[in-house]
């Protein structure tokens, strides 16, 4: 596995074939109890088309480009854990709808282009902290994700089952169908801005505010067709460019579903457009890190507050030697209390180095606790301050803030407390659904846009 390419030195230059990370230490992984039937999978995953392609892929990259550069902002988005429980054209139309609102508050009121990733087709398998977990009497292996095993709290459902990795193949290839054609068949028109208002956000404060915004895009809209300009043919207001990423975690997976290109020789990880490597996973030496840096995707790498400059360089080299401009995302996630003290050096010392990185804000992982009424849960409040201190620590080393990195849902759910609408601790159980972490609910997540468009704004 550490041959050599001649010359070749540092870990960004060793050989790389799809199953290089096979011979690294991996962390996080399930223990299949058949080992065999998970390579048989792999095979018949191997099969299987590819659901995104390269040239797609290629896109991205040249629009996460423009984000490194300043010139745009990256909205992502998406569940935690995609379920196979909560799965319909329904949920991912309301999905969809968010993440087009959010994007119409950001871009009316910042006057910036936003890029549009989804945490979507492919979001998956879940690090954990623990390997197991107590329910009641039972002391059970943790819920890894339902391309793994079964949130269910019994026995046999936490067992690892490779054939899940199929149903999640099938519900990313269908789940992205359907993207496919809301975002390019109408649905996604900018004439269609009212319609995703959802009725339990518009009767609220936040959803009436949008739908001044809507309302001044219609104006405009007419206007320009007024003064004769030919709207019928001006794809951008009529369609809309929708990527999917998820956590590259499951690397049996991921490595099945990674495809040669023919028009260049390159390997992409064709199960979404953009991968990330997390937090947990993120060891120089290790295995995720030795899957990501292989393939020519736009790729992520999640940063807590221990990361000390010297690794984060070091990372920086290993996932993107040539210094390709787009090829790389660094997620912050520091919480809301250390990001002003943990992110400066890290943004300094990539500054210092020339790089041209995207830097994105998590504002959810740093801020998850178990609330009195013992939920796991996150506050408004902190979720904000967070991306507001990731914005003062940029705009402090003339760094631009490129994006945020939420974990949301089109639904009415109560998980995360505040909001104008304040959800209050003794709310959480009412619709409390989430597969795994608690996300920000469609009324939290359109005032989340607005007080981003107001940053984005003062920058
Ligand atoms: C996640 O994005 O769902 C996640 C687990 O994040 P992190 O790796 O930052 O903890
Ligand atoms: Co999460």
């Amino acid at each position: 596995m550490d041959e050599r390419d001649g010359t070749a030195t540092g870990l960004g230059q060793r050989r790389w074939e799809p199953t290089s990370w096979r011979g690294r230490e991996a962390t996080q992984l399930p223990e299949w109890p058949d080992p065999s039937l998970a390579e048989q999978v792999h095979g018949r995953l191997r099969a299987l088309p590819p659901l995104v392609f390269a040239g797609e892929a290629r896109r991205l990259k040249r629009a996460l480009a423009e984000v490194a550069a300043g010139r745009a902002f990256v909205l992502q988005a998406g569940d935690c854990a995609e379920s196979f429980d909560d799965f319909s054209a329904d949920s991912i139309r309301d999905k969809l709808k968010i993440i087009l609102q959010m994007a119409v508050v950001l871009t009316y009121g910042s006057g910036v282009p936003v890029l549009k990733i989804g945490r979507i087709a492919g979001q998956f398998a879940k690090p954990r902290s623990h390997p197991t977990e107590r329910v009641g009497d039972l002391q059970l292996p943790v819920f890894r994700g339902h391309i793994i095993n079964d949130d269910v709290p019994v026995p046999a459902g936490r067992v690892p089952d490779p054939n899940r990795m199929l149903t999640a193949y099938h519900q990313s290839a269908a789940t992205l169908n359907l993207l496919r054609a809301f975002t390019k068949g109408g649905f996604a028109d900018l004439s269609q801005v009212h319609s995703w208002n959802q009725e339990f956000v518009a009767a609220s404060a936040e959803g009436r505010r949008y739908e001044a915004i809507a309302e001044e895009i219609d104006r405009a809209l007419r206007f320009m067709r007024a003064c004769g300009v030919d709207l019928t043919s001006d794809s951008p207001i009529h369609q809309v460019d929708l990527y999917t990423g998820h956590e590259a975690l499951l690397l049996g997976y991921e490595e099945a579903l990674t495809r040669q290109d023919s028009l260049t020789g390159d390997f992409y990880d064709c199960s979404a457009h953009f991968l990330w490597v997390g937090e947990r996973t993120r060891q120089l030496e290790g295995a995720h890190v030795e899957f990501a840096r292989g393939i020519k995707n736009p790729v992520g790498v999640k940063l807590g507050p221990s990361t000390s400059p010297e690794e984060l360089l070091a990372l920086c080299e290993v996932l993107d030697p040539e210094r390709e401009p787009g090829r790389l995302t660094l997620i912050s996630r520091m919480g809301v209390g250390r990001v002003r003290e943990t992110l400066p050096p890290l943004v300094e010392a990539v500054r210092n180095s020339g790089r041209s990185v995207v830097w994105q804000c998590d504002p959810m992982h740093g801020n998850t606790f178990v609330s009195e009424s013992s939920r796991k849960t996150r506050h408004f409040d902190d979720v904000l301050g967070e991306i507001k201190g990731f914005f003062a620590v940029h705009r402090a080393l003339s760094s631009w803030p490129g994006g945020v990195h939420v974990e949301l849902t089109g639904d009415d759910v109560t998980e995360c407390l505040g909001g104008i609408e304040e959800i209050l601790d003794e709310q959480l159980p009412l619709r409390y659904t989430t597969a795994c972490d608690p996300r920000l609910n469609a009324r939290q997540s359109i005032e989340l846009a607005f007080r981003v468009a107001e940053l984005l704004r003062e920058n």
